[in-house]
């Protein structure tokens, strides 16, 4: 694999990342360890800024916090002037915890519950993204009863099928998603939202997938939600300013991956609404992207340390690490492939096809299925790459495995920015009723 960016092979044969030996920081720090490079988070930011900026300037550029959001991401995220899509309240507290400007912040999620509607509108955060009817009545229920008007979206369906993994296709007409554009829908919620006098529409929003490489689907795309602004003008003759085209650009999880860059995405959707726009007559919108994965996906690795390797002459070689589906669910999920190095011994020679396997009890608990590795040994430490976007965030405690810590690496600096959990916080929350306590067997006439 072709290492890119701030990584780096020292003199010992030893992995760099953002100017910190790796074999040192799993030393350290311990295994499971997520790394995340910190230069390369904030590349990534700034390549999306300055190519809207080169495009299309009335661009708001909101990172997608689901890839990966702790107190010290918002913090980035804000220091590079980027707006934040969260999608729970979970996410929408963190980001209050980290100071994060709220006016900045785009609240999404298909089922919102009241209260977490309420901490929304409790902080005014500057958009919430309506996804239903249910929502739509809820909103401006909450809204009035506390004579606050509200800054909103509407989530919107559009029809399109991105190219990627099906679980990730999330635009097409039979989504759990949006209002359809279809049958009308959307008009429908338009009226709705102008109803209310505390609903202040001020757009529209899709997101067709994730993990996308052709973005010819942002064509298709655009003409679906120009066409909806133009509809809702000469329908209500209301002028919606904002459309949010959302995330999904791809990632190089492996090698042969050939993402396309921000550059290119933002040439493309500048191109598609200028056209577009003047084709139906229409102002041009303000636009809003949200990408997450890849932002803050190449700029993660995960370390472990190998342990058990178990061959099985002639059919395969399993090499366990000390991690798994609970640190990476995405393998047993989408089926998403990964490339490793043996961190502490770069510049050893590949010699065998092997799979790497997780420690959770199930068989479909690996890592990668088959790469070509140098001969391995307990204590040798495997870098996953590419884990930075939908990792940590997606991760579990199955098995009641605690979850890794966090370091971010900058200059040869490294700081942890989630400790890792303890046995004594797998059971922090756990409560034993008083009818199991010993005391109460007896009481109970149970042994
Ligand atoms: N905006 C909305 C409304 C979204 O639903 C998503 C992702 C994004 C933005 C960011 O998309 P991105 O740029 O990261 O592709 N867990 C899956 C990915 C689920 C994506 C869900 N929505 C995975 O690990 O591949």
């Amino acid at each position: 694999m072709q290492l890119q960016g701030t990584i780096q092979v020292d003199t010992n044969g030893h992995l760099v990342v953002g100017g910190c030996d790796t074999v040192e920081l799993a030393a350290e720090f311990g295994t499971p360890l997520y790394v995340i490079d910190e230069a390369r988070l904030r590349q990534m930011a700034r390549r999306y800024r300055s190519s809207f900026n080169n495009y299309y300037p009335d661009t708001k550029v909101a990172y997608a916090g689901k890839a990966m959001l702790t107190l010290a991401i918002c913090k980035i995220i804000e220091s590079e002037g980027l707006y934040l899509d969260v999608v729970s309240g979970g996410e929408l507290y963190t980001a209050i915890k980290a100071d994060f400007p709220m006016e900045k912040i785009l609240f999404h999620g298909n089922n919102k519950s009241t209260d977490e509607l309420a901490l929304a509108l409790d902080h005014r955060v500057g958009r919430i993204v309506v996804d239903n009817f249910y929502e739509l009545q809820l909103l401006a229920q909450l809204a009035a009863d506390r004579d606050q008007v509200v800054d909103v979206l509407l989530r919107i369906s559009p029809g399109v099928e991105a190219h990627t993994h099906s679980y990730i296709q999330t635009g097409q007409l039979d989504s759990k998603f949006g209002f359809a554009i279809a049958h009308d829908v959307a008009l429908k919620a338009v009226e709705l939202a102008l109803k209310s006098s505390h609903l202040n529409l001020k757009g529209i929003h899709c997101h067709i997938g994730s993990q996308i490489f052709d973005i010819s689907s942002f064509v298709p795309t655009v003409e679906r939600m120009l066409g909806l602004v133009k509809d809702i003008a000469q329908t209500f003759n209301y002028p919606v300013s904002e459309v949010d085209l959302g995330g999904g650009l791809g990632i190089r999880y492996q090698q042969g991956d050939t993402p396309v860059g921000p550059e290119a995405l933002a040439q493309l959707i500048a191109t598609e609404v200028d056209r577009v726009s003047s084709d139906l007559g229409i102002p041009r919108p303000t636009l809003i992207v949200e990408p997450g994965r890849s932002i803050v996906g190449e700029a993660g690795l995960t370390l472990y340390t190998v342990g058990s390797i178990k061959d099985i002459p002639g059919i395969r070689r399993y090499v366990a690490v000390d991690g798994g589906m609970n640190d990476n669910p995405r393998v047993a999920l989408y089926q998403a492939r990964y490339e490793a190095v043996v961190a502490n011994r770069m510049h050893a020679a590949k010699e065998a096809t092997v799979s790497i396997a997780g420690k959770c009890c199930e068989s479909g608990d690996m890592l990668i299925h088959d790469i070509e590795l140098p001969h391995l040994h307990p204590g040798d430490i495997l870098a996953v790459f590419s884990t930075g976007a939908y990792n940590y965030s997606m991760a579990s405690n199955y098995n009641r495995l605690p979850r890794p810590a966090v370091v971010l690496v900058s200059n040869g600096q490294a700081d942890l920015i989630v400790k890792r959990e303890t046995y004594e916080d797998l059971i922090r929350l756990d409560l034993i009723p008083q009818r199991l306590q010993k005391d109460s067997a007896v009481t109970t006439g149970r042994e």
